[in-house]
């Protein structure tokens, strides 16, 4: 029996921001140190010290927005020691991330340099758990004031006359666990504070993130909206602390201390993380409606910026730099949370996958001894998904979806997402099944279509990657199996596959 998705053009919903493809970059194994930063000397072409094949990948998928510099370094770094000469820079201990020796050579003015490079929009993490108030209302004013102010003059001094714009600042990161084991109200009322002095400066507007919760947490989330509810109905007092707060949640099939194989995986593993995956859907409608009792208007935006796999390192490398293989199973992991942003689009107003290079469900990987770059099957998901930034979300009604029960819960074995811009719309179907194709009518209504073209990401393997020596192995290829339909378009999906269809509106 087919699927049939019914969609009416006509109605476009709230827009997907771009910024729901954001990305992540922490101090933690090779994700800056030889993912993105190889240094002035290095053979790896490079510009200011900053790989350029890894900057090339990253605007090919028009990265929106890169966060730096943790996770849970953020909550132990001080910007101080990452700026001025290099040489003169302090070393200090990474203890999070393998209790290595940092020797802070890439700070504020490389990750703004990179930003730029990128054109991607900073989102810095501030440090609540070691730092303090002032050092950083510092930074804020250190990278953004154009004028003769104390820390502007000690920008100019490191070699950058002009500030930067910076709009996004983390109040802290996981202040319930790594960042300072808090309690909730405890917490709330340092993001309070903090958040009063992370200021608009020099005419940059700032988006202060404030911490959220983890998974189910919902507690924490009804804390955090309860927290300023005074200064909300208060006309004299001063604009919401925060506008956002986050949401970190990753997928393993195991437990944390043994969370599951990257590339040897059973079929039994494939379901299981896409059943963990799906929960995301979950988490984003019950934390949106803790959120709507106190904020009804959705002001308050929801900020996932830690999502994805977290497996078993791979054999042979440090524990603690979390460098694992990415899978097909990781690419459809991603086109769900995906499908779930953009579901959620009226609340969800940014994401950060977890890491861009090198760490965790990486985009690239680096090969540390030849130098190779690898894009990974999640790269391919995003870049196969720049359609939908910043354009305005369908919904999709499913009919006969065919389903499995996978640890205790209804996993819905097609994914339909689609969003419209002007005369185009794009698609995104998923078939999380691991064998069976599915046909998926698309019921399209509202408007007349052609299909201009459509891609698909598929392999033989469930467990097929991508390697310096096969680096195609899972790749994108154009896809001839969407035909014209009664109904609009009929779509011919193998097992465990991802398709994208780019519709022209007549
Ligand atoms: O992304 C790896 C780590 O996961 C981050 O540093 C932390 O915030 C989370 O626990």
């Amino acid at each position: 029996m087919s699927t049939t998705a019914i969609i009416d053009l006509d109605l476009p919903g709230p827009v997907i921001s771009r910024h729901v493809y954001g990305h992540f970059a922490e101090h933690l194994g090779r994700c800056i140190y030889g993912g993105f930063w190889v240094g002035e000397d290095s053979d790896v072409p490079h510009v200011r010290g900053i790989r350029s094949d890894v900057v090339a990948a990253l605007r090919a998928l028009r990265i929106p927005n890169l966060r730096w510099p943790g996770g849970c370094f953020a909550d132990t770094y001080h910007w101080r020691d990452g700026v001025g000469p290099r040489q003169d820079r302090p070393r200090v201990v990474n203890s999070h991330w393998g209790d290595v020796v940092e020797d802070n050579a890439f700070g504020t003015h490389e990750f703004l340099d990179l930003c730029e490079m990128l054109d991607a929009e900073p989102y810095v993490s501030g440090n609540v758990g070691s730092g303090s108030v002032q050092e950083m209302a510092e930074w804020v004013e250190y990278v953004t004031r154009a004028d003769d102010s104390p820390m502007a003059a000690l920008r100019r001094e490191h070699g950058r006359d002009q500030p930067w714009r910076v709009p996004f600042w983390g109040i802290g990161n996981e202040t319930w666990g790594c960042g300072g084991n808090m309690r909730a109200e405890q917490y709330a009322s340092l993001a309070r504070h903090y958040s009063t002095f992370v200021r608009d400066q020099g005419g940059n507007h700032v988006y202060r993130i404030a911490v959220g919760p983890h998974d189910d947490q919902y507690g924490w989330t009804e804390t955090m909206m309860r927290s300023f509810d005074d200064l909300a109905a208060d006309p004299a007092a001063p604009a919401d602390p925060f506008q956002a707060i986050s949401l970190h949640y990753y997928t393993m099939t195991g437990s944390w201390s043994d969370k599951g194989a990257a590339t040897e995986f059973t079929e039994d593993e494939w379901y299981l993380a896409l059943s963990r995956a799906s929960r995301m859907e979950e988490f984003l409608a019950r934390h949106s409606t803790v959120m709507d009792r106190y904020d009804p208007h959705r002001k308050v935006g929801l900020v996932v910026d830690e999502w994805g796999t977290w497996w078993n390192v791979e054999p042979g490398t440090e524990p603690g730099f979390l460098y694992q293989q990415n899978t097909l199973r990781d690419a459809l992991v991603a086109s769900t949370h995906l499908d779930a942003f953009h579901r959620h689009a009226d609340r969800v107003v940014m994401a950060n996958i977890a890491q861009t290079v090198n760490v965790l469900q990486a985009m690239l990987l680096t090969d540390p001894d030849s130098g190779a770059l690898v894009l990974t099957p999640t790269y391919h998901v995003f870049e196969m998904n720049t359609g939908h930034h910043d354009a305005a979300s369908l919904e999709v009604h499913l009919r006969d979806a065919p389903t499995a029960e996978v640890d205790g819960r209804t996993l819905a074995l097609v994914s339909v997402t689609a969003s419209v811009k002007g005369q185009g719309a794009l698609v995104s179907l998923s078939n999380l099944d691991a064998s069976e194709p599915r046909e998926v009518v698309l019921d399209l209504r509202g408007r007349t279509v052609e299909c201009q073209g459509a891609r698909i990401l598929t392999a033989p393997a469930l467990q097929s990657h991508n390697t310096p020596q096969d680096p195609a192995a899972v790749a994108p290829t154009p896809f001839e199996g969407v035909r014209e339909h009664p109904r609009g378009l009929v779509v011919e999906l193998p097992a465990h596959s991802y398709v994208t269809a780019e519709l022209r509106l007549t």
